[in-house]
C-alpha cells in the first residue's frame, strides 16, 4: 500500500461532506432529539441526498448518531468537515440543508444551532 498514485482524487476526506443526525431516544422522562421527529429528519435527508445523486464516496454520507450532547438545541444534526450544527424543524428545513449546504457548500444560517445551546 505504499503506492498512492491510484488513490481517488477525493480521497483525503473520503466523503466531501458527512452529516450526523442525533436519533437519541430517552425513555427516562428527559427530553431528547427522538421526541422532536429526528427520525423523520434523518429519513428525509437520506432520501433527498440519494435522489439528488449526492450519495457516495467523494460526495455525501448521511449517518445516524447517538446523543451529540447538544440536546437543548435538538433536534440537531452536524455537518463535517465544516462542523456546522443545525437545528431543524421540518422537511423544508432538511431540504434546504441538502440543497444549500450538502450540495453547494453554503451554510443555512437561519438553521444554525445557537452557540450557547449545549446539553
Ligand atoms: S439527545 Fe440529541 S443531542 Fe442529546
Amino acid at each position: 500500500m505504499s503506492d498512492t498514485s491510484s488513490a481517488p482524487a477525493a480521497a483525503p476526506g473520503y466523503y466531501q461532506r458527512h452529516i450526523f443526525f442525533c436519533l437519541n431516544d430517552r425513555t427516562n422522562g428527559e427530553d431528547s432529539c427522538a421526541h422532536h421527529n429526528a427520525q423523520a429528519g434523518f429519513d428525509r435527508c437520506k432520501a433527498q441526498v440519494k435522489a439528488a445523486g449526492l450519495a457516495g464516496a467523494g460526495k455525501v454520507r448521511v449517518n445516524k448518531a447517538g446523543c451529540l450532547d447538544r440536546c437543548a438545541g435538538g433536534p440537531v444534526a452536524v455537518v463535517y468537515p465544516e462542523g456546522t450544527w443545525y437545528t431543524y424543524v421540518d422537511a423544508a428545513d432538511i431540504d434546504e440543508i441538502v440543497e444549500s449546504h450538502l450540495k453547494n457548500g453554503q451554510v443555512v444560517e437561519r438553521l444554525v444551532t445557537p452557540a450557547e445551546l449545549g446539553r
